[in-house]
C-alpha cells in the first residue's frame, strides 16, 4: 500500500520535474543562453527533482555500530564519485581558453593600430614630398627673389585622412559598435539608435565626448537604455589615442539626411 502510493508519487514528481526543466530550457533558449547552459538548467531540474522524490522514500533501517560506518563511507564514496564524475563530463570554465581568447583580440588590435600608424606616416610623408616637390619647381620658374606662394597641394593631408576614416571603420568594427547600432542598413538589434546622420548632428569634440563617457549625451527618445546605461563606458580605457581619434573621423563622415537619427541631447 505505501509502496504504491511511493510510486504514484514518483511517477507525479518526475512529471513536474520534467515539465519545470522544460519550460527552463525555453526560457534559457528566448533569452540566448549558449546551449550548454540549457543542457545545465535541465540536469539541475533533475536532481532537484530526485531530492524531492527522495524526501518521500520509505525510512531506511536503522544501521548501527561498524554497519552504520560502512554506509557513511559508502554514501561518502558515492556522492563523490558523482561530483567527480559530473565534473569531468560537464564542460569546466578553462582560464587558458579565456586568456587565449583576449589574447587574439588584443594581437588583432595592437596589430591593426600599427599598420594604421605606419600607413598613416606613409601617407603623410608622401604628401610633404610632393608638397616641397611643388615649392621648389615654383622656386625655379620664378628665379631667386621672387615672392614665393605656397599652393596647398590636394593630396597634403588627403591621402593620410582617407587612411584614417578606412581606420575608424575598422574600429567600428572592431569595438563591435554594430552589435548595438545599425548603420549602412546592417547591426545592431534595435538596441541602440541608428547612426548614419550622426556625422551632421555631432561635432568631432562631441562624439568624443558621446564615446569617451557616453552618460554626458542622451539620444532622443532613448531615456530608458540611456537610464540603464546601456552604451558601455568602456571605449576609454580600451581605446588608444590613435584608435578614438580615426573612429571619430569616420563618424563624422555619417552624413545620410534620408536616415533619422535620433537627436542628441546635453546631459551635463
Ligand atoms: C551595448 C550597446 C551599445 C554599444 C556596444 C555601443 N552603443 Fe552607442 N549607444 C547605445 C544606446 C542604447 C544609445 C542611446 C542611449 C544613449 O544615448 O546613451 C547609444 C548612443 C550612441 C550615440 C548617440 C546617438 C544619438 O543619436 O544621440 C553615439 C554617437 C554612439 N552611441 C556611438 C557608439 C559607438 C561609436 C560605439 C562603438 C565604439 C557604440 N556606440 C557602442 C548602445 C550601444
Amino acid at each position: 500500500m505505501a509502496n504504491q502510493s511511493f510510486t504514484k508519487n514518483v511517477l507525479k514528481k518526475t512529471t513536474i520535474g520534467i515539465i519545470i526543466g522544460v519550460i527552463l530550457v525555453v526560457v534559457a533558449q528566448q533569452t540566448h543562453f549558449p546551449q550548454i547552459f540549457q543542457i545545465m538548467f535541465f540536469i539541475y531540474a533533475m536532481l532537484g527533482t530526485f531530492v524531492f522524490i527522495l524526501l518521500d522514500a520509505p525510512p531506511m533501517k536503522r544501521l548501527e555500530g561498524f554497519k552504520a560506518l560502512g554506509a557513511l563511507l559508502v554514501f561518502y564514496l558515492l556522492l563523490s564519485g558523482m561530483y567527480i564524475a559530473g565534473a569531468s563530463i560537464l564542460p569546466q570554465f578553462d582560464p587558458t581558453i579565456e586568456a587565449g581568447k583576449i589574447e587574439k583580440v588584443l594581437k588583432r588590435r595592437k596589430a591593426a593600430s600599427e599598420q594604421g600608424k605606419a600607413d598613416e606616416l606613409i601617407a603623410r610623408t608622401k604628401a610633404l614630398d610632393e608638397r616641397a616637390k611643388a615649392i621648389t619647381q615654383q622656386l625655379s620658374s620664378l628665379g631667386a627673389g621672387a615672392k614665393v606662394e605656397v599652393v596647398d597641394t590636394p593630396s597634403a593631408g588627403g591621402a593620410a585622412s582617407g587612411d584614417i576614416i578606412a581606420l575608424g571603420k575598422e574600429q567600428w568594427e572592431l569595438q563591435e559598435c554594430y552589435n548595438c547600432h545599425k548603420l549602412f542598413g546592417s547591426g545592431g538589434k534595435k538596441r541602440g539608435p541608428i547612426l548614419d546622420n550622426i556625422g551632421n548632428l555631432m561635432t568631432p569634440e562631441q562624439l568624443r565626448e558621446k564615446l569617451l563617457y557616453p552618460k554626458k549625451w542622451k539620444a532622443e527618445g532613448f531615456d530608458k537604455q540611456y537610464k540603464k546605461g546601456k552604451m558601455p563606458d568602456k571605449y576609454r580605457d580600451l581605446m588608444f589615442e590613435e584608435e578614438i581619434v580615426a573612429l571619430i573621423a569616420f563618424l563624422s563622415t555619417l552624413k545620410d539626411t534620408s536616415v533619422d537619427t535620433p537627436k542628441p541631447i546635453k546631459m551635463y
